[in-house]
Parts: C-alpha cells; sequence; structure tokens
C-alpha cells in the first residue's frame, strides 16, 4: 500500500468502445485522499466510461483503454480484476442504481458485504450501521428491493457499496431521476461518510449545481477530454461554468444542445 495523498491518479486516459468509437482522450485527474472530487459534463462527455476505467469495467462493454493509467493506492487498476479493487477498498456504484430486484433489501446489501469477503460479525455490524445511515431502509429490509422507490434503491445501491468498507466511493450520477429531496438526503449522508469518516469519494453528475455544493473538487469533461479543473468554489464562481453547467436559461440534460456545442468548449477552454 502506497502512503501519498494522491488515492486515485488517472494519467492521460486515452479509451476506445469496439477497437473504433473513441470516448475519452487524454483524461488526467488526482483524486487526494479524503476528497469528494465531481466529474461534471454533459451527455456522452465520457464521465461513465471514466468511472468504468476507474473499476476496470470496461472490457464488459467491449471498451479498451489505449493510453495512459490507472493507480488506485499503488495499484495498475488495469491489471487488477474488478474484483480484486473491491477487495483493495475501490468500490462503485454504476449502471444506474442498481440492485437485485427479487432479493430484499437486507439481502442486497449482505450481498456488498459477502463480495468484500467480510464475516459474518462484520456483516451484522456493517448492516446496522447501513440502517442507522439510510433510517428509511430500515422499515423496508424485509421487502423486495423491486418494490422500493427510487431513492431507495438508489439507497440500497450506496448501502451496499459502503458493506463493502469502501475506501474510494465511486458513484455514477447519484442524482438521476430522483427528487430533489432524495437527492439531497443521500448526498447529506455522503457528505457525512466524507467529514466523519474521511470516506474518499469520486462522483460524476450531469447535475453539477448539486455536485459542486458537495464537492470539494471538480474535472470538467466535454467530448471525452478534461477542459478545465478547480476547486468546487473555483467552479462555482466562474461565470463560464456557471453559464454552462449551473446556468438558468440551460435546463439539466439540455447542455449538449447549446446551439454549437464546439463554442461551449471554447469558451471554457480559452481562460
Ligand atoms: N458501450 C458503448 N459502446 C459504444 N460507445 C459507447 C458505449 N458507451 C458509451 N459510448 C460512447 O462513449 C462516449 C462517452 O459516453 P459516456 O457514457 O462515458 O458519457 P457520459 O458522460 O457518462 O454521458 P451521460 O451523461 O449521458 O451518462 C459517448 O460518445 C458514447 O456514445
Ligand atoms: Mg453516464
Amino acid at each position: 500500500m502506497s502512503h501519498s495523498a494522491d488515492l486515485l491518479v488517472i494519467d492521460r486516459l486515452s479509451a476506445v468502445y469496439n477497437h473504433a468509437i473513441a470516448a475519452l482522450h487524454d483524461v488526467s485527474l488526482v483524486v487526494r485522499r479524503g476528497e469528494v472530487r465531481a466529474i461534471l459534463g454533459a451527455n456522452g462527455a465520457g464521465k461513465t466510461t471514466t468511472l468504468k476505467a476507474v473499476s476496470n469495467l470496461l472490457t464488459a462493454d467491449r471498451g479498451q483503454i489505449t493510453q495512459g493509467t490507472i493507480t488506485f493506492d499503488g495499484l495498475d487498476v488495469a491489471k487488477t480484476k474488478p474484483s480484486d479493487l473491491v477487495r483493495a477498498g475501490l468500490v462503485p456504484v454504476l449502471e444506474g442504481r442498481h440492485v437485485f430486484k427479487s432479493l430484499t433489501v437486507e439481502e442486497n446489501l449482505v450481498a456488498g458485504g459477502i463480495g468484500r469477503g467480510s464475516s459474518r460479525r462484520e456483516i451484522a455490524s456493517d448492516l446496522e450501521r447501513v440502517f442507522t445511515l439510510f433510517p428509511s431502509l430500515t422499515r423496508k429490509r424485509r421487502i423486495m428491493a423491486g418494490l422500493a422507490s427510487g431513492g431507495e434503491q438508489q439507497m440500497v445501491a450506496v448501502g451496499r457499496a459502503l458493506m463493502g468498507r469502501p475506501r474510494l466511493l465511486v458513484l455514477d450520477e447519484p442524482s438521476m431521476g430522483l427528487a430533489p429531496i432524495v437527492v439531497q438526503s443521500i448526498f447529506d449522508t455522503l457528505r457525512k461518510l466524507n467529514r466523519e469518516e474521511g470516506l474518499t469519494i469520486l462522483l460524476a453528475e450531469q447535475n453539477a449545481a448539486v455536485a459542486l455544493r458537495y464537492a470539494s473538487s471538480a474535472t470538467v469533461l466535454e467530448n471525452g477530454t478534461s477542459v478545465l479543473q478547480g476547486t468546487a468554489e473555483e467552479l462555482r464562481t466562474r461565470a463560464d461554468v456557471r453559464e454552462f453547467y449551473l446556468g438558468s436559461t440551460v435546463a439539466r440534460g439540455q447542455v449538449g444542445a447549446v446551439a454549437n456545442p464546439s463554442d461551449a468548449g471554447a469558451v471554457i477552454a480559452a481562460e
């Protein structure tokens, strides 16, 4: 295990799908121990691809890294099986909010502990901890996860990851499709885990307003390239970011539909 301040280092990463479709080009970013880093960007910017590469799950989608390296706590991610990454503490919540729909909420959570190789005693205490963090799941512990609400399923997905005792929690669009109050509750819990337990978090969000409220730093992707990085505060105050990612005139999800998207990139990259 390395003891550098950098927990995850993505260095000049390029990736393609099906040997042809370029998805990432020259993406570099660092996640420091104890921080919450957001990856922001419009539809198709490369957020999910980056997180899949970080979890070494690209090949399952016929994707491939063509250049660059990803290092997690001294481990070469591309040479480490996803299950071994989980055991090393890199735990992803990708693919929307994937839950095992025909298992109960509690069984879903237990699966996260088994995946890590936890003992029965560890699983029992981690389970109580997750129910303390997400009290609304307590009443639902015996129902099928597929019958839980969207917000509860997201809590189950995050809770299952926490059962893996992560050191780096990797989340793809935790806010997607959820009501603002549920989004706030989930992000408040993530903030608590970060502040009180020092959990490091890397999350992708189209919802830059929410992400920049909770993250300490962020990287903006455009067309598969990192065009801007900074502290959340810096990015919140930059007019260009406000206009393209937070602006009230540009509704969420329509950022990619700016009349000429390359202009947007030019403005952001120019300063
Ligand atoms: N399985 C796949 N096969 C081929 N191309 C893909 C695949 N997944 C993504 N892509 C392409 O790679 C690029 C990056 O997509 P990615 O899903 O990483 O973007 P994203 O930022 O997560 O977008 P969104 O906000 O819509 O989730 C896009 O051009 C997309 O069409
Ligand atoms: Mg995505």
